[in-house]
């Protein structure tokens, strides 16, 4: 067995000469597979004498390692070559232009999102949030609506059990409107406090004008010597805005909210007919949104004193907006995610909101 050395030689040259992972394979059988080279020689040990087998057996054993261990850095080797292979064949070129077929849309209720905040914005409100669980207190107790106050039957509320509890008044809702969030921000702030405070809302109804997820946007400002006057023009000026119109006619009801004192309701103008909604001519009313005054038990829920300050709040359904402003008839196909909806009905990216770029940009070939 003294030709070990040049056997050797000559296996790690095999080795070295495989060029892919399957002539690799082929190799690793070649050489120490049941019939491979190495496993050849181990057999060949039982001729000899025991001395020979121990000392040649040895060898073969360190020879076996040896060939084993190169035989995986080879293939180690392989594997980073043929993964780059690989890579090179995939590559992407981002710098291609984008398939419009395949161009993505912004939901009507995302645009009337950014229009409402570009609009507030404009006037120094902040965006404010709060959570979709709410407890009772937010959404109900500290807004005026203390257990079995009538107005909460006005919202079909969808309760989740609190496991910590068996009582009912500490279950949690999904909040049946975003007034809490005037809550939590007079927890968080001192005034003088100007926020909007869009997001999802959830009753239980579902017909064409309701879903059991909507969104509003509530609107709150507090501050020393905030009077109906103040709420009166800036909701004038958000109409005005938001339907890209130089005038408007506007109205205020009186209503009731149990968090509002006085409560409104604001119509603008219009005209009606069989087959189309014209905003901001005719002798028609729409209802727009509710508001009023902050009650003053709702600014001492929150820890503001109403002798030294005042506000006034309201509430816009965002949905109910975009379906005026974009013609659309069925509140449910907002949320069927059907693909030509969205394309017929979508903005593009590029259309984005600004008081001074244009706010829905729809005018053009955008859509
Ligand atoms: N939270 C009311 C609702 O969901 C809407 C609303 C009305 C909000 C008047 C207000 C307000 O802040 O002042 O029906």
């Amino acid at each position: 067995m003294e030709n070990l050395e040049n056997l050797k030689s000559e296996l790690l040259a095999e080795i070295a000469g495989v060029s892919d992972l399957k002539a690799w394979d082929e190799c690793r059988v070649a050489l120490i597979g049941k019939k491979g080279k190495i496993t050849e020689q181990l057999k060949g040990l039982s001729a000899l004498s025991l001395e020979q087998k121990i000392e040649t057996g040895k060898k073969l054993n360190v020879l076996k390692s040896e060939i084993e261990a190169a035989l995986a850095a080879r293939k180690e080797v392989l594997e980073v070559e043929e993964l780059n292979k690989k890579l090179m064949t995939e590559t992407v070129d981002v710098t291609l232009p984008i398939r419009p077929e395949a161009q993505g849309r912004i939901h009507p209720v995302s645009k009337i999102y950014e229009e409402v905040v570009a609009i507030f914005g404009e006037m120094g409100f902040e965006v404010a949030e709060g959570p979709d669980i709410e407890d009772q207190f937010h959404n109900f107790n500290a807004l005026n609506m203390p257990a079995n106050h009538p107005a909460r039957q006005m919202q079909d509320t969808f309760y989740i059990p609190n496991k910590n509890s068996d009582d009912f008044d500490d279950s949690y809702v999904v909040r049946t409107h975003t007034s809490p969030v005037q809550i939590r921000t007079m927890e968080a702030k001192r005034p003088p406090i100007r926020i909007i405070a869009p997001g999802r809302t959830y009753r239980s109804d579902y017909d064409a004008t309701h879903t059991p997820m909507f969104h509003q946007v509530e609107g709150l400002v507090i501050d020393k010597n905030i009077t109906m006057a103040h709420l009166k023009g800036c909701l004038y000026d958000f109409v005005k805005a938001f339907f890209e119109l130089d005038e408007i006619p506007v109205r205020y009801r009186p209503s009731y909210f149990p968090f509002t004192e006085p409560s409104a309701e604001m119509d603008i103008g219009c005209l009606k007919t069989k087959t189309e909604l014209k905003i901001g001519a005719g002798t028609d009313w729409l209802e727009i949104l509710g508001c009023g005054m902050v009650h003053p038990s709702v600014l001492k829920a929150g820890g503001i004193d109403p002798d030294e300050y005042q506000g006034f709040a309201f509430g816009v359904g965002i949905d109910r907006l975009a379906m005026l402003k974009y013609g659309i008839p069925d509140l449910r196909t907002f949320f069927e995610s059907d693909i030509r909806w969205l394309k017929h009905y979508g903005f593009t990216p590029l259309d984005f909101s600004s008081m001074t770029g244009g706010l829905s940009n729809n005018g053009g070939s955008a859509r």
